[in-house]
């Protein structure tokens, strides 16, 4: 149990880690609170017209995420693993060093996943990409990707992690509550449109 409550802290302060807010800053591309949907994830950051920077964004949210995970298989083991993810995707969600006000968890969600089931992970991946290429929304892009996400656990026979990314897709949705509204509204705006 000392072990798992290390993993558990460990996945949650490496997710805690904001990297959106840390690259803008770094870059004096402004506050991105202030900016867009105010969200810290890459989508927004994208909204700064600075491409280079969403991308790092979304690679070191998403790679939070697969380092918790592989850090607590190697060192403890599955179970271990399974919660350092979760626990990192809460940590972006929660952020301990922005007083618990974060992130939608769509990048850290997707690398938790590829970490702990790959094939899942990646077909994760691969619904958001048709998805954006298809709505060119992001959020839409996300929801979609997190609804599925449960059914390639099916068919992946990977029912070990069901469970996990069921309650993660919960928490998705929780988090995307405003966008769901903008999008039923028809005021959701295309990736990289800057006026978020
Ligand atoms: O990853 C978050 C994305 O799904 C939506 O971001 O900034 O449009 O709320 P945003």
């Amino acid at each position: 149990p000392v072990l798992l409550i290390l993993a558990g802290l460990c996945g949650y302060l490496l997710g805690s880690v904001p990297f959106g807010l840390v690259i803008t800053r770094a870059l004096g591309l402004g506050d991105l609170r202030a900016i867009g949907s105010g969200n810290i994830g890459a989508t927004n950051v994208l909204r700064t017209g600075h491409k280079g920077a969403a991308l790092a964004t979304l690679v070191l949210d998403a790679g939070k995420g697969a380092v918790a995970v592989l850090i607590a298989r190697c060192l403890v083991g599955e179970d271990a693993a399974q919660l350092a993810g979760g626990m990192a995707f809460l940590g972006h969600l929660f952020p301990v060093w922005l007083g618990f006000k974060g992130g939608k968890g769509v990048a850290t969600f997707l690398g938790t996943l590829l970490a702990l089931a790959w094939p899942v992970g990646l077909a994760a991946c691969a619904t958001w990409l048709v998805a954006a290429l298809i709505t060119r929304i992001s959020s839409a892009s996300a929801l979609i990707a997190a609804a599925l996400s449960g059914l390639w656990c099916f068919v992946f026979g990977r029912g070990d992690v069901l469970i996990l990314t069921f309650a993660l897709t919960v928490l998705v949705y929780v988090r995307h509550w405003p966008n769901l509204k903008r999008i039923k509204a028809g005021t959701e705006p295309k990736i990289g449109h800057k006026k978020g």
